[in-house]
């Protein structure tokens, strides 16, 4: 389950916005969702300031939950006017961040912290320093990086003192570099989860979208749509559903992390658990994304 989506205006969350997070929340709690992810950069915090309203008002999610967030990006005018939007994994900005988090979501410890973008000026020794002292003082209860090739998270790990656990990648049928790339290998390997961004392709693959004729990809979602329906019809389920069924069915454990903010869609996705898809079904939808042709 996602909490919101990244480019939010930096704008103070009205009461209607923390009603409504709260609502979303609750009704993904109670849909069997135990998986919370957000971001200090949604929102500028906003994000995490509604899943902290989450946390103390529906009964048990703060027990259940594993709530995941994420550091490592600074938003344009960041500190001072002018200031681009960049990256940050310096071991001040890492403690900074997390400071920041765990106040807005009200918590004593995150459960899962990420590291948002790989930061190119990044020195592994400074992330060990910060993630230890994290910690140590019970701030953090495990770590994960999310967008790192996999020879990024080698690297990174051959100088932290604690074990990366989970690398959250974009990951559906419109975009499958995680397949080709050792992504999935390496999580295989390390025993670490991948988590899918955007799985359903940031509702590109949700039923109800409508293919612009100016699309450039029309053609390959027409098929994927139209494989999509057909399998959801032999199960009884939406295109929504199978869509996260092909992604739950990769051995190496992918959790797809839900964009809805819709309870009924919520719901539904929640369905895609219940489906098996057979090795046939995996690959005509794999087929259909990579381009429709035999593969060789
Ligand atoms: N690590 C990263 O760099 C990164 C980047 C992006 C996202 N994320 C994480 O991944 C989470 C999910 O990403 P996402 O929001 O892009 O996921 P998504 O589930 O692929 O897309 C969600 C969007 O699709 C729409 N949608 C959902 N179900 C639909 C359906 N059945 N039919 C049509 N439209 C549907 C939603 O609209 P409604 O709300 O109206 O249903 C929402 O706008 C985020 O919340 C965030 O936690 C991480």
């Amino acid at each position: 389950m996602g909490l919101l989506e990244a480019g939010t205006p930096p704008k103070r969350p009205t009461r209607e916005d923390r009603e409504r997070g709260v609502t979303t929340c609750a009704a993904a709690y109670d849909a069997g969702y135990r998986l919370f992810d957000t971001a200090d950069a949604y929102g500028r915090g906003a994000c995490e300031e509604i899943l902290g309203d989450a946390l103390r008002e529906v009964s048990g999610l703060r027990e259940d939950a594993v709530i995941a967030t994420k550091c490592g990006t600074r938003q344009a005018d960041d500190p001072a006017p002018g200031g681009l939007y960049r990256f940050d994994l310096s071991s001040e900005h890492i403690v900074m961040s997390c400071e920041g988090s765990l106040k807005r979501l009200g918590i004593e410890t995150i459960d899962l912290y990420q590291l948002h973008r790989p930061d190119f000026l990044c020195d592994p020794h400074e992330v060990g320093a910060a993630f230890d002292g994290l910690k140590q003082q019970g701030k953090v209860r495990y770590f994960g990086v999310s967008n790192f090739l996999p020879s990024q998270v080698a690297m990174l790990q051959r100088w932290l003192n604690v074990d990366i656990v989970a690398n959250q990648v974009e990951i559906h049928p419109l975009r499958l570099n995680c397949l080709e790339d050792g992504t999935l290998d390496l999580c295989f390997e390390k025993e670490m989860t991948p988590l899918a961004w955007s799985p359903l392709a940031g509702g590109v693959l949700g039923e109800g979208f409508t293919i612009d004729a100016n699309n450039s990809q029309r053609t390959k979602l027409a098929r994927l749509h139209e494989k999509l329906d057909r399998i959801g019809g032999e199960h009884g389920v939406s295109r929504s559903a199978i869509c996260l069924a092909w992604l739950l069915k990769h051995p190496s454990g992918i959790v797809p992390i839900v964009g809805s903010t819709k309870p009924d869609r919520i719901r539904d996705a929640a369905s895609a658990e219940d489906v098996e898809l057979t090795r046939l079904q995996w690959y005509e939808i794999y087929v259909a994304a990579w381009g429709g042709e035999r593969l060789h």
